[in-house]
């Protein structure tokens, strides 16, 4: 069974990619390459260089006889979509809206989103769930509540059906070590961190140590993103079974600082990772873990990779097997 995979080139996307293929559906990348990386695809997989946003996608899902789509493409920088909005407005919502549009043409009636906590901005209630306020700080965050509400309301109109998945904090890498992170600019901190022990930076920054928190860091709920890709199969196959359009949160229910990360990372890859104290990075709010309980009850989604641990040790694999991400591996001589 085909499923187009816009953005399949990204971080999550590649994943996921994998993820369908060991389900035995058969994805068809769909991708721009503006910040996708060739070399994360697998071999003979139909990959299309296309933005989501241009009218032949019609024919693509035509085409390619495609029963549902995992939409992943689009810009997921916070503090960019602060400075540049219009690229957050165009890529994300105008370009989601025309996804969603072609899929409506072609007869395609099944999307999994993928969504993100920062659709809730400043928490009002710990565990978040999916019922709590959605009230998002920043334009990014914005950007995917309007593409969830194009989707209920296509859903509702047309009788399409869809899962939007909330992600928490993705991170960790495919345990192959063969794909992983690679953001340019980087700006989140678990890979941070190992550039960090790797000396590829000379020290982590920790932004604010005065939160209100056990030891006055950010806490936050990482996720593998083996887990996230396997949640996007169980949506996927639920709407294919007929399920009701959904949005379900993707997090491990956990909560670490800032500090313990880079003290986990230090266990992990037996360095001693120089760190500075810095101030607080605007907008970030003290405390963001999930409640993961609808999408256990209803996809019976079961994250086995979420040890911290092993998001870190996974994550490291890549790194060092890969220090200039897949620009240049260390195995090239
Ligand atoms: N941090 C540091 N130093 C760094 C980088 C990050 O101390 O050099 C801290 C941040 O202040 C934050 C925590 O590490 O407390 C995690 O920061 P990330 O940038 O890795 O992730 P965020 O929690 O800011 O963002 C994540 C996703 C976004 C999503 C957001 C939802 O990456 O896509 O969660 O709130 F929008």
């Amino acid at each position: 069974m085909n499923i187009l995979v816009s953005g399949g080139a990204g971080y999550i996307g590649s994943h996921t990619v994998r993820a369908l293929l060991k389900a035995g559906f058969t994805p068809i990348i769909l991708d721009n390459f503006s910040r996708g990386h060739r070399e994360s695809i697998p071999d003979g997989i139909t990959t299309i260089e296309m933005d989501i946003a241009s009218p032949e996608v019609v024919n693509i899902l035509q085409r390619y006889n495609i029963k549902g789509v995992m939409h992943f493409a689009a810009h997921s920088q916070v503090g960019e979509s602060m400075m540049n909005p219009s690229i957050y407005y165009e890529n994300n919502v105008v370009g989601s809206y025309k996804l969603i549009e072609s899929a409506r043409k072609a007869g395609v009636n099944h999307f999994v989103f993928s969504s993100t906590a920062a659709v809730y901005g400043e928490p009002k209630e710990v565990p978040i769930k999916e019922t709590s306020p959605l009230t998002p700080t920043n334009v990014y965050g914005r950007t995917k509540l309007i593409i969830e509400e194009m989707l209920s309301d296509y859903s509702s109109i047309y009788g399409s059906t869809y899962v939007a998945l909330r992600y928490f904090n993705a991170a960790g890498a495919d345990e192959s070590g063969l794909i992983g992170e690679d953001h340019t600019p980087e700006t989140h901190l678990i890979p941070l961190v190992l550039e960090a022990a790797m000396g590829k930076r000379p020290h982590i920054t920790v932004f604010g140590t005065d939160y209100n928190t056990p030891d006055g860091t950010c806490i936050r709920d990482y996720i593998h993103v083996s887990d996230l890709a396997e949640a996007h199969v169980l949506a996927m196959n639920y709407l294919i079974k007929g399920g009701e359009s959904r949005v379900f949160n993707l997090g491990s229910g956990n909560g670490f600082s800032v500090k313990e990360i880079i003290e986990t990372a230090k266990t992990v890859t037996g360095i001693d990772i120089p760190v500075v104290y810095g101030e607080r990075r605007a907008g970030d709010p003290s405390t963001l873990i999930a409640s993961s309980e609808a999408i256990k009850d209803v996809l019976g989604w079961n994250p086995t990779h979420s040890e911290l641990s092993q998001i870190i040790g996974d994550a490291w694999k890549w790194h060092e097997e890969h220090p200039n991400g897949f620009g240049n591996k260390k195995d090239i001589h």
